[in-house]
This record gives C-alpha cells, sequence and structure tokens, in this order.
C-alpha cells in the first residue's frame, strides 16, 4: 500500500492500495490508540458491500462499534442526518477520544467529517471513500459539510481527518455512471494543474482504452495517486480555500447551479464537466484560449463519456453563482484555464460572468 503525506495542520496520512478495507481498524488502532467506539457512517449502496468487512476489522482491533446508515443520494445530504449521527453517538456515551469512520462516496464523507467536526465539539474522522469521486477530490483537505435549500454545501466546517484510507478494489464495484462522474474532477485535476495526468488520460483515449481504464488495476491505482497528490499539494499549501484551493473550483461554479436546477437529479462530476465545458467555450470565445486547445479539452472530456453542454442560460449561470458560496462579497472568484495544465483564478462582478459566459453560448 501506498502513503501520502498531507501536510495540513494537523497533517495525516492518504493510504492507497488494493483490499485496504481490510486494514481500517489496525490502521484505527496504530493512528489513534485511544480510540475506543467508532461510528461507521455509511449509505444504502455501500454499507450492503463493505460494512460488514470493515465492521470487522474494527472489532478485531477491539474497538467498539456502532453504526448510522443514510439513504444513498444527495438528497440525505442535510441536517436531519447529522443529527441522527449525533443520537447515535450520544446515545452510546461517545468521548471525545472516540472518532467517526465515514464509508461511502462523497455524500457520506463530507457529513461524516461534519458530525465529526461538530460532536462534542470535535472529534477525529477517518475518512474511507468508497467513489472514485470521493477517493480523488472529496474526503482530502478537511472539507465537510450539508447542503441548504438554498444551496449545495452552504454550511459546513473545515475538519482535517486524522486518516484517509482508500481501497483501488471498490472501484470495481462502483455502478458505471458514479465512475464516469468521478472522471470529471480527474479531468479536472488535468486541465487546472497536471500535463503528466493529461498526457496519460489523453495516449489511453487515443489508444481507444478511455472506456476500459477500470479495469486495468495498475493504471487505476496511478491515477488514483495521481489525483491524490495533485489534491494533496493544493491542500497543502492553501488549506482554507483563500487562494490556490480555488482552482480547484474549475467548472464548478455554473456547475453547481446545473446540479441544483437539476434538483440533484444530475451528478455532481457530470456537471463539473458541463461546467468545464461551458468555460472552455466562454474562454474560447474571448480569444484566451486558443481553438485548438479548447477542442482538445473538449475531446478528452467526451471520450470519458462526459457532456461539454447544457442548455443553461448565461444569465441564469450568473444569478446562481451569486448564491454560490465561493462568492466574495459582490464579486465572483472565476477559474479560468487558458493552457492546458495552468489555471487562474479571475475576479468578476454578475454582469461581467454574464456577459462572459453569453459570448461562449454565441460561439
Ligand atoms: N472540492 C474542492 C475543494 O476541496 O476545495
Amino acid at each position: 500500500m501506498k502513503g501520502i503525506f498531507v501536510g495540513t495542520k494537523p497533517s495525516y496520512k492518504v493510504i492507497i492500495g488494493a483490499r485496504a478495507l481490510t486494514q481500517v481498524g489496525s490502521l484505527i488502532a496504530r493512528t489513534a490508540p485511544d480510540v475506543r467506539k467508532v461510528l461507521i457512517v455509511s449509505d444504502s449502496n455501500v454499507a450492503p458491500l463493505y460494512l460488514e468487512t470493515v465492521k470487522k476489522g474494527i472489532e478485531i482491533a477491539k474497538i467498539e462499534t456502532c453504526e448510522y446508515i443514510i439513504e444513498a443520494g444527495e438528497k440525505s445530504k442535510n441536517i436531519d442526518s447529522i443529527a441522527g449521527m449525533w443520537g447515535v453517538m450520544a446515545e452510546n456515551k461517545f468521548t471525545r477520544t472516540d472518532a467517526v469512520v465515514s464509508l461511502g462516496g462523497g455524500v457520506v464523507t463530507d457529513m461524516g467529517g461534519f458530525a465529526a467536526a461538530t460532536f462534542l465539539r470535535g472529534i477525529k474522522v477517518f475518512q474511507v471513500p468508497t467513489s472514485l469521486l470521493a477517493m480523488v477530490d472529496a474526503s482530502i483537505g478537511g472539507k465537510t459539510g450539508i447542503d441548504l435549500k438554498e444551496g449545495k454545501n452552504l454550511a459546513g466546517a473545515f475538519w482535517q481527518p486524522s486518516m484517509v484510507i482508500e481501497d483501488t478494489d471498490c472501484l470495481k464495484t462502483l455502478p458505471d455512471d458514479l465512475f464516469t462522474e468521478g472522471l470529471g474532477e480527474v479531468l479536472k485535476h488535468a486541465f487546472i494543474m497536471d500535463t503528466d495526468l493529461y498526457d496519460l488520460l489523453r495516449q489511453a483515449a487515443d489508444e481507444g482504452r478511455a472506456d476500459k481504464i477500470r479495469e486495468d488495476d495498475a493504471f487505476m491505482e496511478k491515477l488514483v495517486s495521481m489525483n491524490v497528490s495533485d489534491k494533496v499539494s493544493v491542500v497543502t499549501e492553501d488549506t482554507l480555500d483563500n487562494g490556490l484551493r480555488q482552482t480547484l473550483n474549475y467548472g464548478h461554479t455554473v456547475g453547481h447551479v446545473i446540479e441544483r436546477n437539476s434538483n440533484f437529479s444530475l451528478a455532481h462530476g457530470v456537471c463539473v464537466a458541463k461546467g468545464m465545458g461551458i468555460m472552455i467555450d466562454a474562454c474560447e470565445a474571448a480569444g484566451t484560449l486558443p481553438s485548438e486547445e479548447a477542442n482538445k479539452m473538449r475531446d478528452l472530456i467526451k471520450a470519458y463519456g462526459l457532456p461539454v453542454t447544457d442548455d443553461i442560460t448565461a444569465k441564469e449561470a450568473a444569478d446562481g453563482a451569486l448564491n454560490d458560496k465561493k462568492k466574495r462579497g459582490d464579486t465572483l472568484s472565476v477559474i479560468l484555464v487558458n493552457k492546458i495544465g495552468k489555471a487562474e483564478i479571475c475576479k468578476m462582478s454578475a454582469e461581467e460572468f454574464e456577459e462572459f459566459i453569453g459570448k461562449g453560448k454565441d460561439l
């Protein structure tokens, strides 16, 4: 198994490898010997597959377990679920040395982290992501939270995990659409910061292997490790999202609006892909992203089974973006890629953003 060090405060490790789920108990016992009880948070899709394996390993390590299983999906990402988790921990008399284990995708890791951040004013959380999206993005960097009816992730806390444990075997059981949506965040990393990752994805696509990468264990371990390293380097430099970390928002400003407008029926990674497509159009129309580069980016997104367009209007995108938590004052921090591998942060008013997106729509 591979370990990647995350130099935030507090620091922690991301462990990546096949069969890592069987090691969760021993890794907790070694990392946090004071833990006596854990709440395993999972969802109705993941728990039937992996809960018993994880629970057994934790109990062998002489740690008591209890569970809170949510209905799978974004609709569960709310304060009622968090209150349920607090309740189970309170009933089981958790103390400040006990911990939460989040076993699932991004909804579960965000909520398990938030329940841990807030119970007894903060207990440990071990993130055990089982989806590609959660492995490469959501579980790393300490962003935790829930959605409000007014918008996604509007309430939350920065709360670093004690460890992130990623079992790449879990990717084998992931439904196709969940695997594909994770590639939205992978492509984002390639575009904003990692030309080696771009080349790896491009080569697989050029060789007609884009829809077969999941069957290639070595490729997947490499892909996950490269993406974890990308995310780790960003969150280590800017943990609290005041500068560089905002570049991870590429495709998200419009993507979040599309996601909310679909009433969360469209997956997050799909909306990010659509949002990136709209930003590519806008940068090309503005003349800052050469058409050849824009076409390469669009082709790569499509090669991995994701969309690059949406019928959202420029006005809807700008109005929706004003509700996004990434807004600072009246200014939007818009992330642009004008060269593959390099992101820029551009401040725009809502009116400027509407005009910018509108020109891309007219392309
Ligand atoms: N998912 C974006 C971030 O962690 O900042």
